[in-house]
């Protein structure tokens, strides 16, 4: 079977990896895709959210499915307009999407599935929601322990977290006033701050059928020790220590069950990836917020310990036959993920930096690099084209070897400027011992 993938990034090249593995697969394209993908598929120079352009290619190059890695397309309806031309797609509808596309929408699925999550307030209104906060807030302004955030989808940026109600209303003014995040800004929602461990727990879904992934861990900090900037992702590791088997049945029955079972009694069925953020509190995990697809980089040390052919779950989810797939299999051992930047990321940063040390990397045992901001030059080399240039990813026995692995490759790798988290899984690794 021909596949397309749609993206460009590290989860696109961990998705087209794993596919080609299928005995399945024929030819594997990516749009537009990275250095990566260019050697492990094949590219092809369509953005991802030139829809009329991928469905004339998918038509044109018999294309038997189609992945859609990010959540723009996704929520601007890329699978009803593949669907609509009788082409099949791996990834929720435009309405469905919304459970990320909008966070007012997310916020009412949960209260209707009764699912925790943290109580919230909706504002289309700036007045309105700088009322509420100063009369909430009039004895107490040092302590306004909330989040602001946008309704729509703003590159992970639009949630502001707040300390002091000069914070909260601030963020209402750079949301709604300045409109940094455009229409994203229409409504906001201000929902009260929690406090604990962050978790990811992803699920594979067909609407009906519900298999729940390994639990993996992001580092959404720049720097060590969870400092500085939040950004896309430094690094994840898979399985989580975090979250106990006893944990993860619980968010399966009384979060992620619930949610698809509402999505489907209100005729919005969920079918895809579905990402619950979670928030393991002192009062019992609580939903942070939902996506709709991979996260990235989770993705990529998920992928990496799948066994399962990954073609034929995308399919039976795509065919509504997921129950037919019997248990996924996993290998055993840990994975780890350490992201490799450009100087400067979060930040401004500079493109086409030189990579080098690639082929000696991957001639590690149990590694695999993925690329993400990168690209071919006109000599054929890999250069930097993005922030979060490389996923460099490996297996061990223990989240330690894995580590020690991940870095080892991470040290052949070298381009002016390359740089990268050194505590990634070290959380993992403390409850190891
Ligand atoms: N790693 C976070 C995300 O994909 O949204």
């Amino acid at each position: 079977m021909n596949v397309l993938v749609v993206g460009s990034g590290g989860r696109e090249h961990a998705i087209a990896w794993k596919i080609s593995q299928s005995n399945r697969s024929k030819n594997v394209y990516v749009a537009s895709g990275n250095a990566g993908t260019a050697v492990d598929a094949q590219n092809i120079e369509i953005a991802s959210d030139d829809i009329p352009s991928l469905i004339e290619f998918a038509k044109k190059n018999q294309i038997g499915l189609s992945v859609i890695g990010p959540e723009i397309p996704l929520c601007e309806g890329i699978v009803d307009a593949f669907e609509a031309e009788g082409l099949k797609v791996f990834g929720p509808s435009k309405s469905a999407a919304r459970l990320e596309g909008s966070k007012v929408f997310c916020k009412n699925v949960l209260r209707s599935a009764d699912v925790p999550t943290a109580d919230f307030h909706e504002f289309k209104d700036a007045s309105i929601a700088e009322r509420f906060i100063n009369e909430r807030y009039s004895e107490t302004p040092n302590d306004v322990p909330l989040v602001v955030k946008a309704d729509g989808l703003a590159a992970g940026k639009g949630a502001i977290v707040c300390g002091t109600r000069d914070e909260a209303l601030e963020a209402i003014d750079i949301i709604a006033r300045q409109r940094q995040f455009g229409n994203a800004g229409d409504r906001m929602i201000i929902e009260d701050r929690m406090q604990g461990i962050e978790a990811s727990i992803l699920a594979i879904t067909d609407g009906k059928t519900i298999l729940t992934l390994p639990p993996a861990e992001d580092h959404k900090r720049a720097h060590d020790g969870d400092a500085g900037p939040n950004t896309g992702g430094m690094g994840a590791y898979c399985p989580t220590p975090s979250i106990d088997e006893k944990t993860l049945r619980w968010v399966e029955s009384s979060v992620l069950v619930p949610t698809v079972h509402v999505m489907k009694r209100q005729r919005n069925p969920f079918r895809g990836i579905l990402y619950a953020g979670m928030m393991l509190t002192p009062q019992g995990p609580k939903v942070l917020e939902y996506n709709v697809r991979f996260g990235d980089p989770e993705c990529q040390p998920l992928l990496m310990r799948l066994k399962t052919d990954f073609l034929d779950l995308l399919e039976a989810t795509v065919d509504r036959r997921l129950s037919e797939i019997g248990p996924l299999e996993w290998d055993e051992r840990p994975s780890v993920c350490v992201v490799m930047a450009s100087e400067g990321y979060p930040g401004k940063y500079e493109k086409g930096r030189l990579i080098r040390g690639l082929d000696e990397a991957s001639k590690l045992e149990d590694v695999k690099v993925f690329h993400a901001g990168t690209k071919l030059d006109s000599d054929g080399n890999s250069v930097t084209n993005g922030g979060r240039v490389l996923g460099v990813t490996a297996l061990g026995e223990t989240v330690a070897a894995a580590k020690l692995q991940a870095y080892k490759a991470v040290k052949c790798i070298r381009w002016d400027g390359a740089w990268c988290r050194k505590d990634i899984a070290d959380k993992a690794i403390t409850m190891e011992i």
